[in-house]
């Protein structure tokens, strides 16, 4: 494994940061307290190359892999976690087109998204069940030739935004995992509604979604895969995506010791910086451990995944670690920053309300730690 980036990367790299720096942390703050999603941000990203950059060259996309999606994920993160889920929810309903779709379904779905700005969504959790996906309740039942989708979807990043959304549902309920079926859902489908979820803790930057599906009919061309397949579908679209999210976590974990090396080299207490006391030095000799750490977790899975090996086992240790380990770094920024650290004035609080964040979605930590041990056990 060769740790250096070529000059591809490198590039790719400094336009993420550049893009960060000019684009995301000036206008961070702001729409997290509006609780709006900044679509001049996402055209600003189709127009540099970075939003969905995994679309493949066959249907008109940069085709990039996922460790370099993750180099570009880590700096976006570093300036607003919730624009970032944006990105990364976009990403999340491209990959299962990628890999339950054929060819022509991937030009068909993903090719205006190379065209013009816009994003994709996934939807499999529900009010009911989140990590018990396997047990949906959103149906889909066979008319002639089109699939007839009723039920509720919960949670959904980008949802209802989203050009194309791609739809976990069961053809019976009693079926189980070998009833499922995924379904692409064009926004405008007739039926589709849906429900801003609102007074988000943190990442309000981003849309979160209830959906709603009233007799939407799709075509029989949009299941992606066989009849039954829609959970393994899904769950191989984890084990990828999940590493973008310790990418992300990562670049906050980053931000905050960043943040916290800046404020203690300035902040006096008892006549001098209280960078210069061991308390405050050991704070920030952590986080710089688990951020090296935890790069490394997420360069190994996102390697893993370009080299075509299996890689659930390390997504999910990348997933829980890496997030984990920015909540604590994000925890201890706070404290380094003292009484200001507890307002908005500074980005430290805005850090720890992001991440929290990163420790429920994709699958809860427990359900990393479930995958991690079936792993060890089977
Ligand atoms: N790859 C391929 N197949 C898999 C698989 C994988 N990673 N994991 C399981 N399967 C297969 C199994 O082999 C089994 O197939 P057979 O019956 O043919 O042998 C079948 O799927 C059922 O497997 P399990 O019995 O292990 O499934 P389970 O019901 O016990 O669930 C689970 C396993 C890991 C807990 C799963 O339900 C899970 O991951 N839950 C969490 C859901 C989740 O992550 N949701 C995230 C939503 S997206 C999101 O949150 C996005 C965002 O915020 C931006
Ligand atoms: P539950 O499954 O009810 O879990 C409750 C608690 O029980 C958790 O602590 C959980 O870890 C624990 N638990 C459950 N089962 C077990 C077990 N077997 N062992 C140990 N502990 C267990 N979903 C999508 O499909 N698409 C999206 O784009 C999306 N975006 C999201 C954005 C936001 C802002 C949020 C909050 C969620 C999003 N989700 C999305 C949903 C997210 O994936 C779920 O919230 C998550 O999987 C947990 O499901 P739940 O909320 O139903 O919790």
């Amino acid at each position: 494994m060769d740790f250096t980036l070529n000059d591809e990367q490198r590039q790719l790299q400094q336009l993420a940061r550049d893009f960060t720096r000019k684009e995301i942390i000036p206008i961070a703050s702001e729409y997290d307290q509006k609780e709006e999603l900044p679509w001049q941000v996402v055209e600003k990203a189709f127009e540099v190359g970075l939003l969905n950059p995994s679309i493949p060259e066959h249907a008109g996309g940069l085709g990039l892999g996922m460790f370099d999606e993750c180099l570009i994920g880590e700096e976006i993160a570093y300036g607003c976690m919730g624009i970032y889920t944006v990105l990364m929810a976009s990403e999340l309903g491209i990959a299962p087109i990628l890999i339950g779709g054929t060819e022509e379904q991937q030009k068909r779905f993903l090719t205006p998204l190379t065209e013009k700005a816009g994003l994709a969504a996934f939807a499999l959790s529900e009010p009911n069940n989140g990590s018990d996906a396997a047990a949906m309740g959103t149906t889909a039942v066979l008319d002639g030739d089109e699939w007839v989708i009723n039920g509720t979807k919960m949670w959904i990043s980008n949802g209802g935004l989203a050009e194309v959304t791609v739809v976990f549902a069961t053809t019976d309920k009693q079926g189980g995992h070998k009833a499922t079926v995924a379904l692409v859902v064009p926004k405008d489908a007739p039926g589709f509604s849906y429900n801003k979820i609102k007074h988000k803790l943190g990442q309000r930057a981003s849309l979160t979604s209830e959906l709603v599906f009233e007799n939407v009919r799709v075509p029989k061309e949009n299941q992606l895969g066989g009849l039954g397949d829609g959970f393994k579908i899904a769950m191989k679209t984890l084990d990828k995506t999940r590493i973008p999210v310790a990418a992300g976590s990562v670049g906050i974990a980053r931000r905050a010791m960043e943040e916290s090396v800046k404020y203690a080299k300035d902040r006096e207490a008892f006549g001098k910086p209280i960078a210069q006391f061991q308390a405050i030095q050991f704070k920030l000799a952590e986080m710089a451990i688990g951020i090296e750490t935890g790069r490394l977790m997420y360069q190994k899975a996102a390697w893993l995944v370009d080299q075509g090996q299996p890689h659930g086992f390390e997504s999910a240790i990348a997933k829980a670690y890496c997030s984990e380990m920015a909540f604590s770094a994000a925890n201890e920024g706070i404290q380094i920053h003292g009484g200001y650290g507890y307002v908005a004035e500074y980005p430290v609080e805005k850090l720890l309300r992001d991440v929290k964040l990163n420790m429920i979605y994709e699958g809860t930590n427990e359900i990393q730690r479930v995958v991690i041990s079936r792993n060890l056990l089977k």
